[in-house]
């Protein structure tokens, strides 16, 4: 079967339909760069081909601006992600602070746009407090999210200097479960206050006496799960968030706010309660999205599931915003004018260190990711962007060690499948969305092959397109972006390109590709580059042009605009 698809293959065209499409037979397809593809077929022992596809992108149809911030990780206070991960005391491998300089190397060159900390379910019951002033004076406590112990010798300021030698942004989530409004509040003093009062003093007195400048700050996280200290329902939730929201924004009333969203938009009665609530004061409201699964294409159709919730979640946000409301003044600030927006801020793939448990500290959730997890996260990547217009902010969990792109041990490193999607995309992504429509053969999956840890909703027998295309183009229209995921399993797929619009593609450009040998590939410290990115340059772009994906692959077709 053969979908045709635009942004989401919602339109399946008859075979006969495909079949008529200009472009799509006769001797324009036979084309292919035999030195490129000896080299992939021989790397990944594929040869056959499925049916061709065809991928059409226009120039001028821009679809969205992308945020940057679709690109963000999370460092939470978890098995050995802080502690063992960006942070090692007395480590050979570290600086005199205790970063550890090679993680700070390789997530560097993930251009980290946003980081989120403390936790995660850790934020519940986290103090800020314990983590400030001379180390030895931190109290070591017990930390109930995770029953671990926590040393607080890496607390706000040792965060947000990581921040600035990554040059991310810091997004703070405060703690909703065993904290207090005031609490949250003298937070926000100590990071950007600029009175002569007393947080912001403490933070001059620890030796920085510039402010933070902590742009995002979360209202919580996971609020509405038993797991959590603390847990609320919805309205005790909301009604406690705007307190806080106004205790904060008093503080500092450029803060943006995060508002804590359902699992997965999994209820979006919660979703409407607390948008109800906080209208007027949330820039975004959160969603968490977790997957797994060892069925290849459940796993990698459940893209669709992630697609699906964004929607759902992207409706109640628009119902409510749409009901006629007076606008009101909320204590003080004028009523929000622009769209509340999305931020995805915990999402990846977990299942198979989960062992049943919602909160297993013996396994630190050191999940170990292959060919096919990195697939799917070009996908979600692809997802974010074609959601652009309501996905501002997105958060891999996290950054390293724990369901991470990046594992260490005490003498090194190794970068996961998972790392170079990320990699491949900052670099070379431009930064709006294009119109991009594909017409690819499909593959068919259902729930059960691939389950979020809270939530069954994917429909049975939904049918994909076994290329996720999604096209770019960077501010200047220097180059387009083309990403494609071939989803397939065993087989090439020869596809027709046509890029429409203006400025023309030149001939010139680059082709990467993220592959191995079997979609079970992955890297491990004896083989840390089973997975990786390989990279060539091309000529063979143009208007119309033909490309043959590999199975199993991530391409990206960075192609020059004619400047004439
Ligand atoms: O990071 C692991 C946990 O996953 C987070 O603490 C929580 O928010 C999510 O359930």
């Amino acid at each position: 079967m053969l979908v045709f698809s635009r942004a989401s293959p919602h339109t399946t065209p008859t075979r006969r339909r495909f079949l008529h499409l200009p472009g799509l037979t006769g001797p324009s397809l036979a084309w292919f760069s035999p030195s490129w593809m000896q080299r992939v077929s021989s790397s990944s022992r594929v040869g056959q081909q499925a049916a061709p596809a065809k991928i059409t992108v226009d120039v001028d149809a821009r679809v969205s601006t992308i945020d940057r911030k679709i690109y963000g990780h999370f460092t939470e206070h978890f098995g050995r992600c802080i502690y063992g991960g960006i942070f090692e005391e007395g480590s050979s491998l570290s600086d005199e602070q205790g970063y550890r300089k090679d993680v700070l190397d390789v997530a560097r060159q993930l251009r980290v746009p946003v980081l989120r900390w403390p936790g995660g379910n850790f934020a519940a019951s986290y103090h800020w407090s314990d983590g400030i002033g001379p180390k030895d004076q931190r109290p070591r406590k017990f930390d109930p999210a995770w029953f671990a112990e926590e040393s607080n010798h890496f607390g706000t300021d040792e965060y947000i200097a990581y921040c600035r030698k990554l040059g991310a942004e810091p997004y703070v989530c405060v703690n909703m479960g065993t904290g207090t409004i005031e609490e949250a509040a003298a937070w926000v003093e100590y990071c950007n206050g600029t009175t002569n009062t007393q947080y912001a003093n403490l933070r001059r007195k620890y030796g920085n006496p510039e402010p933070y400048n902590v742009k995002y700050w979360g209202l919580g996280n996971e609020v509405w799960g038993d797991f959590n200290a603390g847990r609320k329902g919805a309205g005790e939730y909301a009604r406690q968030a705007l307190e806080l929201a106004k205790m904060m924004k008093w503080v500092d009333p450029s803060i943006k706010l995060i508002a804590c969203g359902s699992y997965a938009a999994s209820d979006l009665d919660w979703d409407r309660q607390v948008l109800e609530t906080l209208y007027d004061v949330a820039d975004y409201i959160s969603m968490h999205v977790y997957v797994g699964g060892d069925d290849y294409y459940g796993l990698l159709g459940s893209a669709r599931l992630f697609e699906e919730r964004i929607r759902a979640l992207d409706g109640v946000i628009g119902a409510v915003l749409g009901k006629n409301r007076t606008p009101r003044f909320v204590f003080g600030f004028p009523p929000r004018k622009d769209r509340i927006q999305i931020a995805v801020d915990e999402w990846n793939i977990w299942y198979r260190v989960r062992n049943g448990r919602d909160r297993n500290v013996t396994s630190k959730q050191e999940e170990r990711y292959n060919l096919r997890d990195a697939l799917w996260t070009a996908s979600i990547l692809n997802l974010f962007q074609r959601s652009s217009s309501t996905v501002t902010m997105a958060n891999l969990n996290q950054l390293v060690n724990v369901l991470a792109p990046i594992i260490t041990s005490k003498e090194g490193l190794f970068l996961q499948s998972i790392y170079f999607p990320f990699r491949l995309y900052v670099e070379h992504c431009g930064n709006i969305a294009l119109d991009t429509r594909t017409i690819s053969p499909t593959f068919t999956t259902n729930s059960q092959a691939a389950v979020t840890y809270n939530a069954r909703t994917m429909a049975e027998n939904i049918v994909l397109p076994y290329l996720d295309a999604q096209a770019t183009v960077d501010d200047d229209a220097r180059f387009v972006s083309l990403a494609v995921v071939n989803r397939h399993r065993d087989q090439n797929i020869r596809t027709t390109i046509q890029v429409q619009g203006s400025p023309a593609l030149g001939r010139e450009g680059m082709v990467f590709e993220i592959n191995g040998t079997s979609p079970e590939a992955e890297n491990s410290f004896n083989g840390p580059e089973n997975v990786t990115i390989k990279n060539r340059k091309e000529s063979i772009f143009g208007k119309s042009f033909q490309y043959e994906f590999p199975a199993h692959s991530v391409s990206l077709l960075k192609m020059q605009l004619s400047s004439g």
